[in-house]
């Protein structure tokens, strides 16, 4: 069955004039609740302005009783005919990012069609026939809203809400950027030194878990023993189903669960090392606490902070396999611990979590400077991957990379000053070997050099990692649920054409 756009675009197209103010077309969207605004000159389409330019806009100092659309919107926006078929209207909304596309016929604007107009011609198509051909691994497709982040690869920026993620690790607390992720705002002073203490208080295993641990932790890897603990935390506080709770317990629920992984991680660790768990102290914000649990020792001011950056830097970060992940288990109306259950499972997977310990030990294989160029080319012949280099989204500087290089000079060291020189080798020798693939240093490869040299050790990288994105799973989890929809794709049926007669045994 093939679909023309007109069928489903939205018409009349609601439009307004480059010189509208933003509040002005800030309103009118509120009012025909709608997502996009066509903006026109004498009837000819000069650009559209989605909900993506206001929050954008919002987050500068512009008064937006006075600006105008013109500076905000995509300007000679792609346009579709009447005609064309859904498939291509798919494609151009999938591969260019966009999310509303004006309608033509004869030049003249006579709709708009959205992302969330296309799925619904995906739904009633009969089985079998795809609503469209989604890429693999559903790269660049669109499949929820958010307001809790984004990445854009292209511009090596990423950011939580509407700020810098970078900005954010420079400027900011660990717990006040979990107070703009659960919250949706910053807090002032007051209000996050008292939200310090409120999740501070929170740290303590419950009992059950706390007697249960050590039978946990003696198997498995920290992850294994994060998510069968996570599952006990769960079972053991009767959280109900999702679907059975208001935002309020939800948000409890989260900041218990939140507070209490660092927890559960330093026990396992310890425990694993044959060591006895360090009780969380309530005096220390996140990060200090966590190395103290972790080591049983304060960390320096300058390597709490360095952990605190790597920590504020990985909260959250698009919609990643584990994001994706607990947002689906969320979407069930299943208990937050089952999303964060099935999100710890996700992150264990090599090509998720990924492994900051394998870049390190790529740096002690190579021993020396003298020895990088020709490890790293051998490496790349015979067709190895280099750890911590090349990303999916990023295609230049990954913005995490840049940042925590910065942070890792700071602290300074052998093996910081090592690290430097071995990047601008692989970077080099990458270029030569692996012309216009765009390979740069990825978020791992510096991580494993901070991480080291703040006393954390190899095994827990990737667990340091579920700290902090566990708030990320979170939020995601509560933005699920306060508007939620069953998440059910389909799949494309590609076996032997049913229906067959059913042998006899
Ligand atoms: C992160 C990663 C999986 C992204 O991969 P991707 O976007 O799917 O890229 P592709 O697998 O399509 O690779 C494109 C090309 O670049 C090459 N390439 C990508 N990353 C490379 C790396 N780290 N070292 C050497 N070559 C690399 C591939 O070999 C391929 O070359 P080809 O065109 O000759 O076949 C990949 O860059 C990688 O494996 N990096 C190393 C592991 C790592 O650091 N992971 C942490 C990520 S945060």
């Amino acid at each position: 069955m093939s679909t023309a756009v007109q069928e489903l675009m939205s018409s009349p197209p609601v439009t307004c004039a480059a010189d509208t103010t933003l509040s002005e077309a800030t309103s009118l969207m509120d009012r025909r609740q709608i997502g996009s605004v066509v903006v026109t000159e004498r009837d000819a389409v000069v650009g559209i302005l989605t909900e993506r330019d206001l929050l954008r806009a919002s987050a500068t100092d512009v008064d937006p009783h006075a600006e105008s659309v013109r500076r905000w919107m995509t300007a000679d926006p792609d346009v579709l005919g009447v005609d064309d078929e859904v498939d291509a209207a798919w494609s151009g909304l999938t591969h260019h990012h966009y999310r509303h596309l004006p309608v033509v016929d004869h030049g003249d604007l006579v709709g708009v069609v959205s992302m969330r107009d296309l799925l619904t011609v995906a739904q009633i198509r009969p089985a079998g026939e795809s609503g469209a051909d989604v890429p693999r691994g559903l790269e660049g497709v669109v499949v929820a809203e958010t307001s809790v982040g984004d990445v854009r690869g292209r511009e090596g920026f990423y950011h939580y809400r509407q700020y810098s993620a970078v900005d954010l690790a420079a400027t900011r607390s660990f717990e006040d950027v979990w107070v703009l992720l659960f919250d949706g705002a910053l807090p002032d002073r007051e209000r996050s030194e008292a939200f310090v203490r409120e999740v501070a208080a929170l740290r303590s295993l419950p009992p059950v878990l706390a007697d249960l641990l050590p039978a946990v932790a003696s198997v498995g890897s920290p992850l294994d023993a994060l998510r069968t603990a996570v599952s006990l935390l769960g079972a053991e506080s009767g959280w109900p189903a999702g679907l059975d709770i208001d935002a309020d317990e939800r948000r409890a629920q989260a900041l218990r669960l939140c507070a209490v992984v660092p927890t559960i991680l330093t026990a396992v660790h310890r425990l694993r090392h044959g060591l006895a768990p360090v009780p969380p102290r309530p005096d220390l914000p996140f990060a200090a606490n966590y190395l103290w649990m972790l080591t049983g020792e304060e960390g320096s001011p300058a390597h709490v902070r360095a952990v605190e950056q790597y920590l504020i830097l990985t909260i959250d970060h698009g919609f990643n396999a584990s994001t994706f992940t607990a947002r689906v288990i969320a979407s069930t109306g299943a208990d937050l611990a089952a999303a964060i259950v099935g999100a710890v499972g996700a992150l264990s997977g090599p090509l998720h979590g990924g492994a900051p310990s394998r870049a390190l030990a790529m740096l002690d294989d190579i021993g020396s400077p003298d020895r990088a160029e020709a490890w790293i080319r051998d490496a790349v012949m015979r067709g190895d991957r280099i750890m911590g280099f090349g990303h999916r989204v990023y295609k230049g500087d990954d913005p995490r990379s840049l940042f925590l290089r910065g942070v890792a000079r700071g602290l300074g060291g052998d093996l910081v000053d090592f690290a430097e020189q071995v990047e601008r080798t692989t970077v080099d020798v990458l270029a030569d070997l692996k012309p216009g693939r765009e390979l740069y240093t990825n978020v791992e490869f510096f991580a494993g050099v901070v991480m080291h040299t703040c006393g954390i050790p190899r095994d827990m990288f990737t667990p340091t990692f579920a700290c902090s994105r566990t708030i990320g799973w979170a939020a995601h989890v509560m933005e699920q649920a306060a508007n939620n929809r069953l998440i059910r794709p389909a799949a494309r049926y590609v076996g032997p054409p049913p229906p067959q007669p059913v042998p006899a045994p």
